[in-house]
């Protein structure tokens, strides 16, 4: 359910008719509507109540507006970030430091750094190698970065393969037989402060088995790691519910994932 209606032919996005916005303001233009976005951010809150202390990231990458990020922070909504430019606009939006985690393959040591500075909540270490550069650069700032370690579980999110992110043959994250292996090295290092893992599988998920299969290994991982003396206090989970492009798309509801999860 969606504000954009057609009201007497005319399309409208919520109250107003989107031919009035073309007129005052030309095209092409964007046009978001905050009544959609709060309803949106309410149903999936409510989908993942039954946990205990969730927390729900917004990838900035999927729209960084700062109106959008606005109406997000004002939801009590968090941000995941894979760019200083995308941390500086979560911050920025009024998102607290702590609320946002920062993912992706790419972190630059000037990134870590100022995101160290910055009081960011959570890095997602995609290798050992940035496990160990962002030991190093907190330990020289005398600071403490909380980390979870990402993990490749080799799952087919059924998706494009253009927009899958956790299959073997995808860059992101260590394989998951590695995984215990190398949790055990991070978190002998110092200023890291190991506290869980990540995956995310895809974008635009349109069955919910993938996703199952996926945090079900997840979960033996997090056993493994416990008892070997490990703490794991977070678990994040990714990837995107598919959004209804067409009429006809079928996307799984959120309050069925809420209840897989
Ligand atoms: C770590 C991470 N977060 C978020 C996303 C955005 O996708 P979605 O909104 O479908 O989770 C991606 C996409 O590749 C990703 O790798």
């Amino acid at each position: 359910m969606n504000h954009f209606n057609l009201i007497n032919g005319v399309l409208h996005a919520e109250d107003v008719a989107l031919s009035d916005i073309a007129d005052a303001v030309g095209t092409p233009v964007y046009v978001y509507s905050r009544a959609t976005f709060e309803r949106h951010a309410q149903v999936f809150r409510d989908a993942l109540s039954g946990l205990d202390n969730p927390h729900i990231a917004f990838a900035v990458k999927s729209n960084p507006n700062l109106a959008v990020l606005k109406v997000l922070a004002r939801q009590g909504y968090g941000a995941d970030v894979v760019s200083g430019g995308e941390m500086d606009r979560a911050l920025a939006a009024g998102m607290a430091a702590e609320d946002i985690v920062f993912s992706g393959v790419g972190k630059t040591a000037e990134e870590i750094t100022r995101a160290l500075k910055a009081g960011i909540g959570q890095f997602n270490i995609e290798s050992e190698e940035e496990g160990r550069e962002l030991a190093d650069i907190a330990t020289s700032l005398d600071l403490t970065a909380h980390a979870v370690l990402r993990i490749n579980p080799d799952v087919d999110a059924g998706t494009h393969g253009k927009i899958s992110t956790g299959k073997a043959d995808n860059k992101f994250g260590v394989g998951i037989h590695r995984a215990a292996e190398i949790y055990a090295r991070l978190s002998a290092l110092p200023n890291l402060h190991m506290r869980g893992l990540a995956l995310h599988i895809g974008s635009q998920l349109t069955s919910l088995e993938p996703l199952e299969t996926a945090f079900t290994k997840v979960g033996v991982l997090v056993q493994l790691l416990r008892s070997q003396g490990h703490e794991v206090t977070h678990v994040d989970l990714g990837g995107g519910l598919g959004v209804r492009y067409r009429d006809g798309d079928n996307p799984p509801e959120p309050a069925d994932y809420g209840a897989m999860v």
